[in-house]
């Protein structure tokens, strides 16, 4: 956006006034000086404010963090490569078949001349593939050490993500905070690199990790952990998927990769670090938490609930989804979630816990509180 920032009036006065001075009477005396000044603070706010711009690209073409655009780029040269070749093999047929084609009448007795042993042939044929192969086994191998060995910064953010039937569990250990399927990292400069390592592990079976705008895909293996990076150039809300069937809703185990700049991600931390106040008014829903076994799968800081096997719920309200992304995290899908779970994600692991309408109520309540 183009901002006049001297709201197109100068003062006479402004004019006469030596230039050594200039600079000091505009702050002194313009009284846009006020504008410009809220304006700046303005911008500041903005800062912090969270990026909503959706990333849903679900291709390699449009990469956003540095090892996308290094797979992006190896991607190009192998696919022009593949059709340079494909044009001159194609090509080549083409001439062949139109220009020998069976002509009728007198040629049909005679044999095409039969060549053996010609060394510029077997040279041709066998030396240029060969030097095309070792080509792309270098830049590849070159490529794989950049993606798998990365020279990341020293106090690069890590955070450990455990795939689960059906979602993500995402811990920040150097910061003592746990979410679920909603990951944040910070944004990166090209100048001032900022890199985010994930630790990948599986729970239960097999998962796939990939957000196509941040990084290849990467597997999430039982009793074994792989790592990737990411390193993002844009804020915004990345979307990606698991990408191995992993059982009946494999394919609602969506991810959200929200990138935050720095001083915004560390505001999300320290959100997340601090335990929710204990809300008077829904200490019933909490009670009826605890009361129908939530807490026996679930985790909420701060409370008796410490169950592992789902979601850690500790701030469950500053998340914009449920249900890994299955469905918007507002109150009516709430609802319908703690009614029964199966009718929003046939299949996932929590069963309906038959509750009846005052619960449900009551601990939609309390958890709409745990900001
Ligand atoms: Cu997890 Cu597919």
């Amino acid at each position: 956006m183009e901002m006049n920032w001297n709201c197109g009036s100068r003062h006479k006065h402004e004019r006469q006034t030596p230039v050594r001075f200039r600079r000091f009477s505009l702050i002194q005396r313009n009284p846009c000086t006020l504008g410009v000044a809220a304006l700046t603070l303005l911008t500041l706010a903005n800062a912090s404010a969270q990026d909503s711009t959706i990333r849903a690209i679900q291709n390699i073409f449009d990469p956003l963090s540095a090892p996308a655009e290094i797979l992006y780029r190896i991607s190009l040269l192998v696919l022009a490569t593949c059709a340079i070749i494909f044009l001159i093999v194609a090509g080549l047929l083409t001439y062949a078949i139109i220009r020998y084609r069976r002509k009728g009448g007198a040629d049909d007795s005679e044999e095409p001349p039969q060549v053996y042993g010609s060394a510029a042939i077997e040279l041709a044929w066998t030396v240029p593939p060969i030097l095309i192969v070792v080509v792309l086994v270098l830049v590849t191998a070159r490529t794989i050490g950049e993606i798998q060995k990365p020279k990341l910064p020293t106090d690069a953010e890590q955070v450990r993500i455990i795939g689960h039937r059906f979602w993500w569990e995402v811990r920040y250990p150097k910061y003592d905070v746990v979410t679920a399927n909603e990951i944040h990292v910070p944004l990166s400069d090209r100048s001032k690199r900022i890199a985010t390592e994930f630790v990948l592990e599986s729970a239960d079976v097999i998962h796939g990790f990939w957000v196509p705008q941040l990084n290849g895909k990467t597997m999430l293996v039982p009793n074994h952990t792989n790592t990737m990076w990411v390193e993002p150039y844009k804020t915004g809300i990345y979307l990606g998927n698991c990408t191995v069937l992993c059982g009946a809703q494999h394919a609602n185990m969506l991810i959200r990769v929200i990138v935050d700049t720095p001083e915004r991600y560390q505001q999300w931390l320290n959100e997340q670090k601090a335990t929710p106040s204990n809300d008077q008014a829904v200490e019933e829903g909490q009670r009826q938490f605890i009361a129908n076994s939530c807490g026996a799968c679930h985790d909420i800081g701060g409370t008796n609930a410490k169950g592992v096997f789902g979601p850690d719920l500790t701030h469950f309200a500053s998340r914009q989804t449920l249900g890994s992304g299955v469905a918007a995290n507002n109150e009516e899908n709430l609802r319908s979630w703690l009614q029964d779970p199966q009718e929003l994600k046939p299949g996932c692991l929590m069963p309906n816990m038959k509750l009846g309408d005052k619960q449900v109520q009551s601990i939609l309540a309390y958890l709409r509180t745990l900001k």
